[in-house]
């Protein structure tokens, strides 16, 4: 391996040398970047050179192409292919054919290069013979322009699984940077959005299965979406301890709400795999398909169908397009009528841990990178509609008038003061519309959302129960019909004593914490939902800007990272396996 400071700092020809093997037989395009260093990260130096390959010329870029060598091709596996190519072919089982396999893959072989002019390149990381046969019998029907503009895909693929066997870089930055290039993945221009099953969403699961392949985990997608990745030492027990987050955001959301629960995960077993460490236990690292519930009203369903709690009703819930999530999911390819079966089976669990940003200022003030979570806040949420008369806003006298959104603006304000001056208590409406308002019509209709939350349920649950009462009192006196329905309602949880003491040794040895900083949550997280199923625990990392989230300006440092990925590493090389 070489450290991305030794790559920024080498002359250029010792710069191209050092990256000669990470586009097959073709030195050009290390070249051509050499002149852009110093590169922030690995992701930053190969998201150069794919740029480098897409502005080079067209017969360039055949060459390259056609550099790569003929998968499985008997003759050549004799010694003529480069180390890489041998590494993945091997890891692929190429070299352990079948000779029904090899002349299969001989005849696709020929067709293909025959029908195109170039050998089918396909990054083989993460797949076995049967696999590579599928994708070859599959893309030798497609058209020249097609397999051309797949090559070059292939072909950047194959040089990021490259340039993560070869690149040695800061966990901290590495994460960083993972958590900057999934941001590009956004459902719109400005801002970071990534609503279930938009095509960004997607792009981001892709992106995270490459990323635990690169740190050689065994990936699977599931039937919801989620990303999942395991690692499980061949001498190694299959009872697994779980971790993750989700990769869906808000809108115009934060980069590290959720992802850093993934990446810092995959992070530290790439480095722990390098490092020849091995775990006694399986460790399965969770991308969860959706949290938010931003798209179809309904939280919690990476955690909730692996968990075995997924409500099938959620199923019919529509979008703001009328598209209900089932349309959704098959139209992703997704079939929900294998949900119940991707449930984990909790006997072979020893825990769930998440590790999540903090989202709010008490790590910041306290002056502390790291804390422990003691618990993590229930909450309810509800969709409100009301319904009072549209009007002439020029031609209704005030006292005969059924204002929807002005009773709308007295329930947000009863909210307010409802949810002030008890600590631990929140209230908030985050959405507020007049479907179809105009400034001349007086709003016949309003529709907002009311999330109430707190650290202890009963306090939540009076809290609601009193905000109801006060919109009876509303709807009577301006006659108008507000109708609630409850969309969530989680109770709160515990963390673990056990996984709390663990992540308070954790701190303690990888920081000079003499103890460690414990806090509850007034976030959900998907941990709250694996608490049913399992012992669960929690890692806060400190945001700064003052703990600003769900919001762009959220933030992480690198430094903070780093020390978040070094508590996690030892957290799972010190969690004991039972007997
Ligand atoms: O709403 C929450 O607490 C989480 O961000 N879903
Ligand atoms: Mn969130
Ligand atoms: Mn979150």
């Amino acid at each position: 391996m070489i450290s991305l400071q030794d790559l920024n700092s080498l002359p250029a020809p010792q710069f191209v040398a050092a990256l000669a093997g990470v586009f097959e037989r073709t030195s050009w395009v290390a070249e051509r970047v050499a002149a852009l260093r110093p590169l922030r990260s690995r992701f930053e130096l190969h998201r150069a050179m794919c740029a480098a390959v897409e502005q080079a010329a067209a017969d360039e870029q055949l060459a390259l192409i056609r550099a790569h060598p003929e998968l499985a091709a008997k003759k050549r596996l004799a010694g003529e292919l480069t180390p890489e190519s041998t590494r993945e072919q091997q890891g692929a089982g190429l070299t352990a054919c079948t000779p029904e396999e090899f002349s299969r893959l001989a005849h696709l072989n020929a067709a293909y290069a025959k029908k195109f002019g170039f050998p089918f390149v396909f990054a083989v990381r993460g797949h076995d013979r049967a696999a590579v046969i599928a994708a070859l019998e599959r893309r030798v029907a497609n058209t020249l322009e097609h397999e051309r503009g797949q090559a070059l895909c292939e072909i950047g693929r194959i040089a990021a699984f490259r340039l993560a066997d070869l690149v040695d870089e800061p966990l901290g930055s590495a994460i960083i940077a993972m958590a900057d290039e999934l941001a590009r993945l956004s459902d719109r221009p400005d801002g970071l959005a990534c609503s279930y099953l938009t095509p960004a969403h997607r792009a981001t699961a892709a992106q995270l299965a490459d990323w635990m392949l690169a740190a050689g985990l065994e990936v699977e997608v599931d039937t919801v979406g989620n990303v999942i990745g395991r690692w499980r030492d061949a001498t190694a027990s299959e009872r697994t301890l779980v971790t993750g987050s989700h990769y869906d955001t808000v809108i115009d959301a934060g980069r590290f709400d959720g992802r850093l629960g993934i990446l810092l995960p995959i992070a530290v077993v790439a480095q722990l795999r390098r490092a020849g460490v091995r775990l006694p236990y399986t460790l399965t690292i969770v991308g969860f398909a959706e949290e938010e519930g931003v798209r179809f009203k309904s939280t919690f369903l990476g955690s909730r169908t692996l968990a075995g709690r997924f409500d099938p009703a959620v199923l019919e819930c529509r979008d703001a397009d009328g598209m209900t999530m089932r349309q959704a999911m098959v139209a992703a390819g997704l079939d929900p009528a294998t949900i119940p079966a991707a449930a984990l089976d909790p006997r072979k669990l020893l825990g769930f841990v998440e590790v999540h940003i903090e989202q709010g200022p008490v790590l910041l003030n306290a002056a502390a990178p790291l804390g422990v979570v003691t618990s993590i806040a229930g909450s309810i949420r509800s969709l409100v509609s009301i319904t009072g008369l549209a009007g002439h806003a020029g031609t209704v006298p005030m006292p005969l008038r059924r204002d929807a959104a002005a009773a709308a603006a007295e329930v947000v304000l009863a909210i307010e003061k409802r949810c002030s001056g008890t600590p631990g208590l929140v209230g908030t409406v985050g959405q507020l519309q007049i479907p179809g308002g105009a400034a001349n019509v007086i709003p016949g209709r309003c529709e907002l959302s009311v999330d109430i939350r707190a650290d202890r349920d009963e306090v939540r649950d009076a809290a609601y129960a009193s905000v109801l009462a006060d919109s009876e009192g509303i709807a009577a006196r301006r006659q108008v019909a507000i109708d609630w329905r409850k969309i969530l309602d989680v109770a709160g949880v515990r963390c673990s004593p056990g996984m709390q003491q663990r992540w308070a040794e954790s701190i303690g040895r990888v920081t000079d914490a003499v103890e460690a900083r414990r806090l509850p949550s007034g976030a959900g997280h998907d941990a709250m939902v694996m608490a049913q199923i399992t012992e669960m625990g929690m890692l806060f990392v400190r945001c700064g800007n003052g703990g600003i989230s769900h919001h762009p300006a959220e933030t992480l440092s690198a430094g903070d990272a780093e020390l978040a990925a070094h508590a996690f590493r030892d957290f799972l090389v010190n969690l004991p396996l039972p007997p």
